[in-house]
């Protein structure tokens, strides 16, 4: 399903609010979690209404899609920096639920192996939110990857890189390298939220309405799931052909 909404701001309330849907639904629910600059906003309105609504999210168990290799989970570039930050400091979660890929295990591969395992031991991925790269990519998963992988170690693209350079200091250097969760972890999730914001991803939105699934741009296997919501605002649909914009445009 397709949702168009006219701005960044609203588009990220409606996402915060099946978000608080899906925790007074299912107080227990496994949640799989996005870092970048889209969650931000999508953060902070629901640390926002959770507040307001006494939300008890202490039940939650919550997987993370990725995490760079080689950096601390207290480096302020690290997944987990940024979750702590924009996320988990802020409410009342139960610290032992909360996962993300181990960036500093010495075993890069069986670690990322038992992380595929331990989201199936946790019963499977309730709702998974998702972002997309300009590359198309899901996780940090780049294009050509199977779609049949699990949890893997991954060589970040030029365009990766320089596109999350945004995040670093200048002069500091993205990882070259990542874990990420895989694109039959991803695709598992019995729901899917992919969130895309702004001028900068109205190409391979495009390219996604466009292109029939494709492992040349991840993002099309979404097509195949059927709980899948692809939200985007007027910006990141400004490339789609005038009729879907229209048709969409009541959200
Ligand atoms: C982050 C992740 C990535 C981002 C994507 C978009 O955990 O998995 O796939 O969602 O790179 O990043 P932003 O939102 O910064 O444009």
């Amino acid at each position: 399903m397709l949702l168009i909404f006219h701005d960044t701001a609203s588009a990220s309330d409606y996402v915060s609010s099946t978000l608080i849907e899906k925790v007074r639904t299912k107080p227990k629910a496994v949640l799989g979690l996005a870092t970048g600059g889209t969650m931000e906003p999508i953060y902070a309105r629901f640390v926002e209404q959770a507040l307001r609504l006494q939300l008890d999210v202490s039940g939650l168990t919550t997987f993370n899609l990725d995490e760079y290799v080689g950096l601390r989970p207290d480096h302020p570039k690290s997944y987990a920096a940024y979750m702590h930050h924009h996320l988990f400091r802020h409410l009342k979660f139960d610290r032992a639920r909360l996962h993300l890929p181990d960036g500093l295990s010495t075993d890069l591969d069986s670690h990322s192996l038992d992380y595929s395992a331990k989201v199936e031991r946790c019963g499977g991925i309730d709702l998974q939110l998702l972002g997309v790269g300009g590359n198309g990519h899901i996780g940090f998963n780049e294009p050509g990857t199977p779609f049949d992988s699990r949890c893997h170690v991954v060589q970040l693209s030029e365009r990766t890189r320089m596109d999350n350079s945004r995040f670093f200091d200048s002069g500091a250097t993205v990882p070259a390298s990542a874990i990420t969760m895989g694109m039959s972890d991803i695709i598992q999730a019995r729901e899917i939220v992919l969130v895309a914001t702004g001028e900068s991803k109205a190409e391979i939105v495009a390219e996604w309405y466009e292109n029939g699934v494709t492992e040349a741009i991840p993002f099309t296997l979404l097509k195949r799931h059927t709980r899948a919501k692809i939200v985007l605002d007027d910006a990141a649909a400004s490339l789609l052909p005038d009729s879907v914009r229209r048709s969409r445009a009541s959200a």
